[in-house]
């Protein structure tokens, strides 16, 4: 029997990320200012933003050198391995073959070390003495506080008030790095203080986190934001995970027939899809690209694409994107990282190059999908992983009964070791659905700024 585990070694981990701009069809639409409504320049997102972050917003090189002390610190967690799902596949009784990243394998417990140890390096390198951000599930925050911590910077993280509520063990985990948390909305901004006296029991949302974010790093000299989804270089640092399944795949002669991720902000999705979209921009590979998204907040396949802010206190730049409007508050399913209005601008313009799908799922079948998966390969995935693994096990499904045996590969982008007590619930059968009425989007885009 052929390997379950397909390694490379240290020195075969790719030592430059993808830049897919070097490649499309057609240009990212650019990024407007929302006062003037023209193109922004780097000197607008000087403030919030280390230079080389910006740079690599921007590039159009193809490949972009990942630093050696970078690749150093990647050591840690990196390469991740692609596991073959072999006793998912027999239980699931399919002809396919099914593998996963798996990129629960990082000191955080998912992807987001790969764009949050980047980012603090750039910020150290430019004398940056600390670092504000938002984190929905608490992933982001403490990928964030973990890599402040490796280069002694200041960290504090805006954590959206339902994640907060569900999981203290995440913000425990970020002051054990030494980052500060607080639940979002808080009252140390002005946007925080805003939304509180309209609502003092706001659940929070990415949106909201992020403008307190912002505000912070705009208000103090010493700090700058960092957001860990959404924006290209954010994609770009996370391009090391495609980049590594395509030389694994390569190693046992296969490439994949259907390509999966989760969406929130968009960030495993595009670091994992954007190598393989490549290849059917350049080499015509029919592969079928999925993006997963909730019911709950179902950006992709229910939004318009649309120039709109990507927080809710309207302070950032206009991003063109599908969105759901800045207003929109997400209900409180327990995939926190994906209650996102938006969408990063590369997932957006692949969609609409036709180069990719999105579908949308309900969370409890995405919790039936993930515990079929924990009882076979024994990983219990993090709620937002469970929806791209509620669409691997339905194209597993599908092979049944066409009988093909088509190899599938999904990115499993983080463990759930700290969401037991969303599958508690679901266990006990207490976790609602959330069906979003047509009445509730049209109201939130009606926010959409008039571009
Ligand atoms: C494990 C995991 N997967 C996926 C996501 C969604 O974010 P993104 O779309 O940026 O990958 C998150 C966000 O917190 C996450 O924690």
């Amino acid at each position: 029997m052929s390997e379950t585990k397909i390694l490379l070694t240290e020195k075969e981990m790719p030592k430059q990320w993808y830049n897919i701009q070097a490649d499309l069809p057609k240009p990212l639409p650019p990024v407007l200012h929302p006062g003037t409504g023209k193109p922004i320049g780097p000197e607008d997102l000087a403030p919030l933003f280390p230079m080389a972050l910006i740079q690599q917003e921007v590039s159009q090189e193809r490949w972009i050198d990942i630093p050696e002390e970078l690749q150093e610190i990647y050591k840690i967690w990196r390469p991740s391995p692609l596991i073959r799902a072999r006793r998912w596949e027999k239980a699931l009784n399919t002809p396919a073959k099914i593998y996963y990243k798996w990129e629960g394998v990082s000191p955080a417990g998912s992807h987001k070390p790969n764009t949050a140890v980047a980012q603090a390096y750039y910020n150290k390198k430019e004398g940056v003495k600390r670092i504000a951000t938002e984190t929905g599930a608490g992933q982001w925050g403490s990928a964030l506080s973990f890599a402040c911590n490796i280069f002694d910077l200041e960290c504090k993280v805006y954590m959206v008030r339902v994640s907060y509520d569900q999981k203290p063990y995440r913000r425990i985990m970020m002051e054990t790095w030494g980052a500060k948390c607080v639940a979002s909305p808080s009252t140390d901004t002005q946007a925080g203080r805003d939304i509180l006296a309209k609502d003092p029991n706001s659940p929070g949302s990415l949106g909201i986190a992020i403008s307190e974010a912002v505000e912070d790093a705009a208000k103090r000299d010493d700090t700058k934001y960092s957001l860990g989804s959404v924006l290209n270089h954010v994609l770009l640092h996370q391009t090391i995970v495609g980049l590594e399944t395509q030389k694994q795949f390569e190693k046992v002669g296969e490439y994949p027939d259907v390509v999966i991720g989760c969406v929130g902000g968009g960030s495993n999705f595009g670091g994992f899809a954007m190598p393989f979209a490549r290849d059917k921009i350049t080499k015509h590979k029919k592969t079928r690209i999925i993006a997963v998204e909730p019911t709950a907040c179902p950006t992709i396949t229910r939004g318009l694409y649309r120039y709109d802010f990507g927080d809710t206190a309207c302070t950032t730049p206009l991003l063109k994107m599908f969105t759901l409007g800045h207003n929109f508050i997400p209900a409180p399913i327990h995939a926190g990282g994906l209650r996102y209005h938006g969408m990063a601008p590369i997932v957006c313009h692949l969609h609409v190059l036709g180069l990719i799908e999105a579908v949308a799922y309900p969370q409890n079948p995405c919790f039936e999908a993930a515990i079929s998966f924990a009882r076979t390969e024994g990983h219990i995935p993090a709620p937002e992983t469970a929806h791209a693994i509620k669409a691997a096990m339905d194209e597993a499904i599908r092979c049944r009964e066409t009988g093909e045996a088509k190899i599938i590969v999904f990115n499993n982008s983080g463990h759930g070791h700290f969401d037991l007590g969303s599958y508690q619930k679901y266990l006990a059968g207490q976790l609602e659905d959330y069906e979003l009425p047509e009445e509730k989007i049209k109201e939130s885009l009606a926010s959409l700024p008039n571009m």
